[in-house]
């Protein structure tokens, strides 16, 4: 039997990811790459819906790319390509472009609140188009399963809309994914600010935890995160935002459950929390930095990596997107 198609990405944003990405997506791709015909990229070209110094993103790519591998995306099981690579993401883009309503994209959320933020003049028609590219990432691909946060349901939503009414108008053309909305146990908060999700473009970075930081700037970071005055490492989400998020990652990243986190600290105070945490964090996080480090050091091996994934990702884009031409009379 042939194993479902899967496909997933993340932006080169940042010159690291953080330990959201890390807990929300990348250990959860590493687990279904195993299942899975698995594809993942470095979507670059999303990337570029906000202004970007281009240097930066070159770099920034190329060091997602590392992280990527290095927290265990296997580049020989999965297909982990840069987006840009694939010519055929900004072609299909087009055509969906052109089948998507104005109102229909106006209703997007994200959208909306990014705008909102930036102001009329910083929005990109890029930004506005933000989904439809997304639409043409998965449907290229003839995609089965999308493994997203619940902030991605509407645009997957989107892209199902877009492929039935491509395939109606047209003739079967694309599979219809299904969207698979990773648990919200996996949602991890900002240290500094535990109702709020932990992010890349935090504007703020003292509760962000990165990938590639040095042991010393996470151990601080762990050290001071918020908690609460009652003293007590009891998860409640509701009043002990900050304690619940730290037993999260706790948990997560040791692999044991909140409950048995519970009864080891009990009677004892956040200090030893913390201490026990920045220990599995960094048990964690050293062999990944170090890797990432090896990877970036021979920079030729990094590129062929990247160039024989991006040749199988075109492969098989390239296919859809001449019966897609085909289809539309071009
Ligand atoms: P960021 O906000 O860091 O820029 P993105 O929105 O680009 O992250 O998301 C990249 C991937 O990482 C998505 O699969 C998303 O669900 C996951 N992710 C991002 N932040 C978190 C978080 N705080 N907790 C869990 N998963 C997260
Ligand atoms: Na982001």
């Amino acid at each position: 039997m042939t194993k479902s198609r899967l496909y997933s990405g993340m932006q080169p944003s940042a010159d690291s990811l953080q330990i959201g990405n890390y807990i929300g997506a990348l250990l959860n791709w590493k687990e279904l790459q195993q299942s899975h015909d698995a594809f993942f990229s470095i979507v670059d070209l999303h990337a570029i819906t906000v202004a970007q110094d281009p240097a930066k993103l070159r770099e920034n790519t190329r060091r997602t790319a590392a992280q990527y591998i290095a927290a265990g995306i296997d580049p020989s099981a999965s297909t982990l390509y840069v987006q840009s690579h694939v010519a055929a993401h900004a072609q299909l883009a087009w055509i969906l472009n052109t089948i998507t309503g104005f109102g229909e994209a106006s209703r997007m959320t994200q959208f909306k609140d990014k705008s909102l933020k930036q102001g009329a003049d910083a929005t990109t028609v890029g930004l506005f188009a933000y989904p439809t590219l997304m639409a043409a990432d998965i449907l290229l691909y003839q995609t089965s399963i999308v493994p997203v946060g619940e902030d991605q349901r509407q645009h997957v939503e989107l892209t199902r809309d877009l492929a039935a009414r491509f395939n109606s108008r047209f003739g079967d053309t694309f599979t219809v994914p299904e969207v698979a909305i990773v648990k919200e146990t996996a949602k991890i908060y900002d240290l500094q600010n535990p109702t709020s999700k932990m992010s890349k473009s935090a504007e703020s970075h003292a509760g962000v935890i990165w990938l590639l930081d040095e042991p010393g700037v996470t151990k601080k970071k762990i050290m001071r995160a918020v908690t609460d005055a009652d003293g007590g490492v009891v998860f409640d989400r509701e009043n002990k935002p900050g304690v619940a998020n730290l037993l999260t990652i706790y948990s997560v990243l040791a692999g044991v459950s909140v409950q048995s986190l519970e009864d080891e600290y009990a009677g004892r105070g956040y200090g030893d929390l913390k201490k026990g945490l920045v220990e599995v964090v960094a048990g964690t996080f050293d062999p990944i930095r170090l890797r990432v480090q090896e990877l970036l050091d021979d920079p030729a091996e990094l590129d062929r990596l990247l160039a024989v994934n991006a040749e199988k990702a075109a492969s098989v884009a390239n296919e859809t997107l001449a019966v897609a031409y085909d289809r539309v009379g071009l």
